[in-house]
């Protein structure tokens, strides 16, 4: 495929102490295992800087004291930084040991450039400073978090004294002082995660820390080797005088080095990191030591570190011109950074914010929904490994729902370690500075968007393996649950679900009730009618041994199979003027007066918050934090969707879909980034002109920061991975089933040509690429079958080796 050069590469110029939490959070490097955010070496953590080193699923618990209760929380916990590396010209007028180490937020930056090279998943920086005394010096640096080999990280730095001779004083340390500090709103909270540390120099070269986290006890060790690179034929270059300074929390190498003008000194650190819940150790320091003994030289490094990108690009080409391709790059950069082939080995979720921050203290929401489609199609094996997340947490969420005297699995709003519910109880309105009730748990939606997964996944892979056991126990209990939970209601010859939260976050109670919870959201009664449906038609296609196994284990029976078909039936769906109302009662709420409060206030998008602290509450009004009834149109193409209503005894044309877009859209406020993405989407779908405009806005969510501060505490990978999909399945109208491809190709007129590779089944590379008003498809050559292509008009068979051009009808 085409390559637009200029889309690899992703930088900043200059240096904005403002905007440096942000770049930090974007320039983050990782690989699925362990991530680093892209803080400078030089600073630690202060309002400016907030270096953060994450683990994939390393939690820890901690209880705190607010608003004068005791609270519990678990977080992704903020790991001992192995970035420090920092330097000074010793001999200036403030003359050794007294002169300041050198930072970006000190006088005389005369260069500043910072560039993520997406291609070879670096981050490269460029300075040059000068002294008081005009002594210029220029430092080029390096880094990289290792995508093959997922312990290892390294930063290459070289000095180059440009108009002076003398000495440089480099040290590079370990911080092991850190604490969870980088989300403002949690700073009343607990955030010292860390203890037991000791630390300790090993030959050659090398200094480690070890310590652990204080409740769920897992030990740390990192590793680190400084030395100077060789430069010539010499071999390595020594310094002028090394000491190791092993004592903790900071354990750290000291190098001395004669610099002459022109004349580089390269320095390189090279770390790694275990940690006791690593497969295949028995020791993380010494895990850490011996890799960290086993590894290379930088250049031997990039260059594996270089090929284990090229493999995964190739895997997820995507090419689209201009700069959405280029905000695409980023986003699929980060989205491989989070969820990489290494992911398949570990035990871990989709963290809603990535490895790249603390929001949301790393927890797991039911954002995978905009994620694993996308995987499916790519990295199978590292979908099916976040499924198993959530089925190693199945006991978690049938105990939960137990708890409650529902049958079948409850599983969390957010999730962490052990799959019980981390959804805080309070929560602070920054704007009011009030702690709250956080009804949010109550979105036990997030259970059909797990068997959503567990469906399309197995649709996609065609494994019937996984379907026929994990992917069919978690399915068969979350139906179960919504079948537990549903309540036939006498007056509406309907079953009901009462008591839940939808998508939109906004409402959480009917005005004036002190009863959390609304009834009868529409997008929570469809999705449970279609899980219902799916775990029949599963039931139906299991092996009979299977599934008589399966019954057994589960409690399942004929009485209940029955039930399942009522509910999926006959589940309430609300309608008011003529629009499926968001749920019921939806359409008693009050207008609210959108212009005033967008004049009153100009950014809108945390209604609840502002209305909150005007002493009012968003619940009395018909507004909406972010798609909710539409999101039915993300998850189900237009016929499938129908088909679903039908089912519930209702007619769903083409007029009443319009007319509900039409009215969600006028009331919502668009405060969650996954809002824009999926207006987008189903405009797109609806070929409406304006469905450009969301798609620009998912589009830049992050890069730009739009919900006003958010991404600096860690990227949104639901949008970043729903905008990638959007070109994936959204214009293509692609959908795996019936072991078929189907696509449905919409022109959006912006966005007329792309092209990306997918692996479908037992293919890989297959190549899919739009053009004005064409649709190539082409296999590699394989042993494998053909596929079966349907599009709207007509259905052609594609095999190995081959490709076809398909001129899309109206074109
Ligand atoms: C959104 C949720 C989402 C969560 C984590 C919230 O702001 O409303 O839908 O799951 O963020 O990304």
């Amino acid at each position: 495929m085409e390559r637009h050069e200029e889309q690899w590469e992703w930088g900043y110029e200059g240096y904005e102490p403002a905007g440096e939490r942000l770049r930090e959070a974007l320039c983050t490097l990782g690989n699925g295992y362990l991530a680093t955010r892209g803080a400078a070496p030089e600073t630690d953590a202060g309002e400016v800087h907030y270096p953060g080193t994450y683990v994939a699923g390393c939690y820890n618990r901690l209880v705190s004291e607010v608003a004068g209760r005791q609270v519990e929380n678990e977080d992704m916990v903020n790991l001992p930084n192995w970035l420090p590396l920092r330097f000074r010209i010793p001999d200036g007028p403030e003359a050794s040991p007294g002169a300041p180490w050198w930072t970006p937020d000190q006088d005389g930056l005369l260069e500043y450039r910072q560039v993520l090279d997406l291609a070879q998943g670096v981050l490269n920086r460029t300075l040059l400073l000068e002294d008081p005394r005009g002594r210029r010096l220029r430092v080029e640096q390096c880094r990289l978090v290792h995508m093959g080999q997922p312990h290892l990280a390294a930063l290459r730095t070289t000095f180059t004294a440009e108009n002076w001779t003398g000495t440089l004083e480099v040290e590079s340390a370990i911080d092991g002082s850190v604490t969870n500090a980088g989300v403002a709103r949690y700073r009343a909270l607990n955030g010292r995660h860390l203890t037991g540390h000791t630390t300790g120099a090993a030959e050659p070269d090398t200094v480690w820390l070890r310590c652990h986290t204080t409740t769920s006890d897992i030990c740390v060790a990192l590793a680190a080797r400084t030395r100077l690179a060789g430069t010539g034929p010499g071999g390595p270059a020594e310094p002028v005088e090394a000491v190791t300074e092993p004592a903790g929390p900071r354990p750290a190498r000291r190098l001395t080095l004669a610099v002459r003008p022109g004349e580089p000194v390269t320095v390189d650190k090279t770390v790694a990191l275990h940690t006791s819940h690593d497969l295949a150790i028995s020791d993380p320091l010494r895990a850490a030591l011996t890799d960290l003994a086993d590894a290379p030289g930088f250049p031997e490094l990039l260059g594996s570190h270089r090929a284990a990108w090229a493999e995964l690009w190739r895997h997820a080409d995507l090419e689209v011109p201009g700069k959405a391709g280029h905000i695409l790059r980023v986003h699929l950069f980060h989205v491989l950074q989070t969820l990489s082939p290494h992911t398949a080995d570990l035990d871990v979720g989709v963290p809603a914010r990535g490895l790249h921050g603390e929001a949301y203290r790393g927890h797991i929401f039911w954002d995978e929904l905009f994620v694993l489609p996308y995987l499916n199609v790519h990295f199978p094996e590292t979908s099916r490994a976040l499924l198993s997340y959530r089925h190693r947490r199945l006991p978690e969420a049938v105990r939960a729902a137990r708890e409650k005297g529902y049958a079948g699995a409850m599983y969390p709003w957010q999730s962490g370690s052990d799959g019980r519910e981390e959804t805080q109880t309070l929560h602070l309105n920054p704007r009011s500075g009030r702690w709250l009730p956080d009804h949010s748990r109550l979105q036990h939606h997030v259970g059909s968007a797990i068997a959503y997964n567990v469906w399309q996944y197995c649709q996609a892979s065609g494994d019937t393996d996984f379907l026929h056991t994990r992917g069919a126990e978690t399915l068969l209990r979350i139906a179960q649950f919504w079948a537990s939970r549903a309540e036939y209601d006498r007056g509406h010859e309907r079953y009901r679900i009462r008591g839940v939260v939808g998508p939109d976050e906004y409402h959480e109670a009917y005005p004036d009730s002190d009863r959390p919870g609304l009834d009868d959201n529409a997008y929570t009664n469809v999705t449970a009618a279609w899980v219902l449906a799916r775990a029949l038609e599963l039931l139906g296609i299991l092996p009979e041994p299977r599934r008589r196994e399966l019954c057994e284990d589960l409690g399942i029976g004929g009485e209940d199979t029955e039930r399942w078909q009522d509910v999926s039936r006959r589940l309430r769906v609300p309608f008011h003027d003529g629009v499926i109302s968001q749920f019921g009662g939806y359409g008693e709420l009050a207008e609210l007066d959108w212009e005033g409060y967008r004049r009153k206030y100009g950014d809108i998008r945390r209604l609840d918050r502002i209305m909150e602290a005007e002493d009012d509450t968003v619940n009395r009004y018909k507004a909406s934090k972010q798609a909710d009834a539409l999101m039915l149109g993300y998850l189900f193409s237009p016929a499938e969707l129908a088909g679903l209503f039908r089912r519930l005894g209702h007619t769903l044309d083409d007029e009443l879909w319009h007319r509900t877009v039409d009215y969600y859209l006028r009331r919502t406020s668009h405060g969650s980034t996954l809002s824009s993405l999926v207006h987008g989407w189903i405009l797109a779908r609806v070929r409406r002109p304006d469905a450009w405009g969301y798609v620009q806005e998912a589009l830049v969510s992050d890069i730009a920061d739009i919900q006003g501060g958010t991404t600096a505490e860690g990227i949104h990978l639901g949008a970043m991975a729903g905008t990638l999909d959007l070109v994936q399945r959204g214009l293509t109208g692609l959908e795996t089933r019936e072991d078929a491809l189907w696509l449905d190709p919409v022109p959006v007129p912006e966005l007329s040509e792309f092209g990306f590779t997918m692996r479908y089944r037992h293919h890989w590379g297959v190549a899919v690429r739009m053009l004005a008003g064409e649709l190539c498809i082409g296999l590699p050559a394989s042993a494998q079958g053909p596929i079966r292509v349907v599009l709207p008009d007509r259905t052609v068979t594609v095999g190995p080796g081959e490709s076809c051009r398909l001129r899309l009808a109206g074109n």
